[in-house]
């Protein structure tokens, strides 16, 4: 049987990322699709309790190296438990955040460094790339501003990593779009800042290829 396809969607806070998922999933079971959705950190039973460790805002004193550990032991639970069977099964696996959130958080936000995410990398995922990574991108002002009415709406504790600072995010951007850069072939940024139907067409176009 052919293999799966494993596409991911990464941005930062107020990205999009969550709406533009949940239409191209809906889209292509629409279209008769076996798609399995997931999320980082979480997805997984266990990763959802790990979740709660990395995101609860009074865990404030979570060290940078314990912090990127418990990102890629969410993901190790993950890739063996759901992604490479659903792949194996031939699925379209959709995730939401994957190793380049790590690389640019963790790697370059923390100052970790990308050889280290890397190593942890081909520990937790034994190889496993996404085959098309779609990028939201918008500005540092419109990502801090929706992540802020959004914490603020639902009053939710998840805010660790947004509490983090205005420079922090600015890094987190700048190495996206780098990222991105250099891997032209498998990541494509899209203007996360455009009407939401227009960029569910923009994905949709660089999406079609693949699945058809
Ligand atoms: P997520 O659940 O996608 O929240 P949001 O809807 O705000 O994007 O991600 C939670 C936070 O975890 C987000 O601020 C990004 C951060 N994160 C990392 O720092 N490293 C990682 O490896 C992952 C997967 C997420």
């Amino acid at each position: 049987m052919k293999r799966g396809l494993f596409l991911t969607f990464e941005g930062m806070d107020g990205c999009g990322k969550s709406t533009q998922m949940r239409r191209l999933v809906d889209r292509l079971r629409g279209m008769r699709k076996t798609v399995l959705e997931t999320a980082e950190p979480g997805g997984t039973p266990i990763g959802v309790q790990i979740r709660r460790i990395l995101l609860a805002a009074a865990n404030q004193e979570l060290s940078p190296t314990a912090e990127l550990l418990l990102y890629f032991a969410a993901r190790a639970q993950n890739v063996d438990q759901w992604i490479e069977p659903a792949l194996e099964r031939g699925e379209i696996v959709i995730a939401d955040r994957f190793t380049d959130s790590t690389m640019v958080y963790q790697g370059c936000g923390r100052g970790l460094g990308a050889e280290t995410v890397l190593a942890l990398d081909r520990i937790a995922c034994r190889g496993l790339q996404p085959d098309l990574t779609l990028l939201l991108d918008i500005d540092l002002e419109t990502s801090l501003a929706r992540a802020r009415a959004r914490n603020a709406a639902a009053a939710h504790n998840e805010t660790r990593m947004d509490e983090q600072s205005v420079e922090f995010h600015r890094q987190v951007r700048e190495a996206y779009l780098a990222l991105a850069e250099r891997e032209k072939q498998r990541i494509r940024v899209i203007d996360g800042r455009a009407a939401r139907d227009e960029v569910e067409a923009a994905i949709w176009r660089v999406v079609r290829p693949y699945v058809l």
